[in-house]
């Protein structure tokens, strides 16, 4: 049983900072509509806190941070900053706005990072801390501070630390499992040795970082929880920096499904896991591994005939979760041609997907397209046609029609016509080194766009040989990174709209 007052059932703080350190995934940034309309879904999951970002990193940096802060009702919105004075007044400048601000200051505290990086005694380390977090207080009645690498820090060093960044007013202490060194024992032991031994430790929330570098990263949190942490730093899909952070779909269902052992609750709002979950990967291009906890595809997929026959008799021999309650839909159930509107709207319902009128009649339109081409249209069929009109941009050219001619030993050959407003442009080429590059090189010729391929991928939606083909692409244009996606039953056409929806994007920014 957990060594905090298990009578007491606490509400534990779900700091989200899949904007903040989840962006720092190679490939994972975001631009300012989506980091909103993230900041929003975080939200409607019910997080407590939102890390939105470390405003003096850059401009966007800061700009996404004070429009979330502006703009973002219901979160505290929260904003990262070293401990120095233009960070924090650059920090301070972008959350000012919020509904309830806080203010995040991390100076490190470990060995190798006062030796080898910033180069800095105990006792300065000790007057910079506190000098930032009065510095933050003075603006912000908020203030989370962070003993970066806290987990390599000496015990009494630490102890001494946290007690000096409280007394200077800190109301959150974070201890962050940096790169991802602990153990479940070792965490644990770290927040219960702060607890003893800092004196003023009741004035501060105490919270936990943990990175997932030995893939611990949820059972070193949960373990902080059990010893007294208040707060977990976690992000949706676990995206971060290397192997990333404690996954906040994977410590949440566990302390919602083990309430019995843990206690504690949080206030996310479950059913929308898995939406949010998608939104993420759909906004970053990453996507979710199959065999992924909670949200992964396969999560609740029962294949071996005995679980099968088991679950057929009792649900709970093979399911300790529902699927519905953590978004996924009631069943998957199949629609096809006959399906109507209705049918429809009522799916996408269930499936957590909030779209007015317009937006169900182009659904319908796109549904109707595809159940001509396919017979059984799955809830993944329906999720990959919301989500490619919901990120669509404005096309300054669609695919009117392509052919390829290629096989082994020859040159492939391309005819594409794009269309932008009424004028039709049609290009041939005989080049490339396979049907895909082929047509690639014909959108960059047909665009006069001229672009790097940085990522191509592409995966079926659901099952069967008519399944839709979902191809995601990064393409680097003038050193920014633009990504593209969509989808069809025909993967070469998929690839061709996913790397003109790219090409849209570079065109809607203005950066042709
Ligand atoms: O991993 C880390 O130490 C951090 C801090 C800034 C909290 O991300
Ligand atoms: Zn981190």
């Amino acid at each position: 049983m957990p060594d905090v007052d298990a009578s007491a059932s606490r509400s534990i703080v779900i700091f989200d900072t899949t904007l903040r350190d989840g962006e720092q995934s190679p490939g994972a940034s975001m631009n300012l509509s989506e980091k909103m309309e993230l900041a929003q879904s975080l939200v409607d999951l019910g997080v407590d806190v939102i890390e939105a970002g470390f405003p003096i990193a850059s401009p966007g940096d800061f700009e996404a941070v004070r429009d979330i802060a502006r703009t973002v009702r219901g979160s505290t919105i929260c904003g990262l900053a070293r401990c120095r004075d233009a960070d924090i007044d650059r920090a301070w400048e972008a959350v000012q706005y919020a509904e309830r601000p806080r203010i995040h200051v991390f100076l490190a505290t470990s060995p190798v990072h006062r030796r080898c990086k910033l180069r800095m005694s105990k006792e300065e380390i000790i007057a910079g801390a506190v000098a930032g977090v009065k510095r933050a207080k003075n603006l912000c009645p908020d203030v989370e501070y962070s003993p970066e690498d806290a987990t390599r820090t000496e015990d009494d060093f630490l102890c001494q630390v946290v007690e000096a960044a409280i007394a200077a007013g800190a109301t959150t202490i974070n201890i962050p499992d940096t790169v991802g060194y602990a153990t479940p024992t070792h965490m644990g032991d770290v927040i219960r040795m702060l607890r003893n031994r800092v004196p003023n430790i009741d004035r501060a929330v105490i919270s936990v970082h943990c990175h997932n570098d030995l893939g611990m990263a949820v059972a070193n949190s949960l373990a902080a929880v059990e010893a007294g942490a208040g707060q977990v730093e976690c992000t949706v899909n676990g995206l971060g920096e290397r192997a990333g952070n404690c996954s906040l779909e994977e410590l949440v269902m566990a302390l919602h499904t083990r309430h019995d052992y843990y206690r504690d609750s949080t206030r996310v709002v479950t059913r929308r896991l898995v939406p949010t979950s998608r939104l993420v990967s759909n906004i970053t291009g990453i996507q979710v591994q199959r065999n992924k906890a909670i949200v992964g595809r396969n999560a609740f997929a029962h294949e071996a005939g005995i679980h099968q026959d088991g679950m057929l008799k009792e649900r709970t021999t093979y399911e300790i979760m529902r699927p519905e309650d953590v978004g996924f839909a009631m069943s998957d159930l199949v629609l096809g041609k006959h399906s109507g509107r209705a049918a429809l709207a009522d799916r996408a319902k269930a499936m957590g997907y909030s779209i007015t009128g317009d937006q169900i009649d182009a659904l319908f339109e796109q549904f109707k397209i595809l159940a001509d081409k396919k017979k059984d249209i799955y809830d993944a069929d329906i999720a990959a046609l919301i989500e490619q009109q919901i990120h669509s941009v404005t096309e300054k050219w669609t695919l009117d029609s392509y052919k390829v001619v290629c096989g082994t030993g020859q040159v492939p050959e391309v005819t594409l016509r794009l269309r932008r407003g009424d004028e039709k442009q049609s290009v041939d080429v005989a080049c490339g080194d396979g049907p895909i590059d082929a047509v690639f090189l014909a959108i960059e010729q047909a665009t006069g766009l001229s672009v790097v391929c940085r990522d191509f991928n592409v995966h079926s939606v659901t099952v069967g040989k008519d399944a839709q083909g979902e191809v995601l692409v990064q393409v680097e244009h003038n050193g920014q990174l633009y990504r593209g996606r969509a989808v069809s039953t025909d993967s070469v056409e998929a690839s061709a709209k996913a790397f003109l929806n790219a090409m849209n994007r570079i065109a809607a920014i203005g950066n042709p």
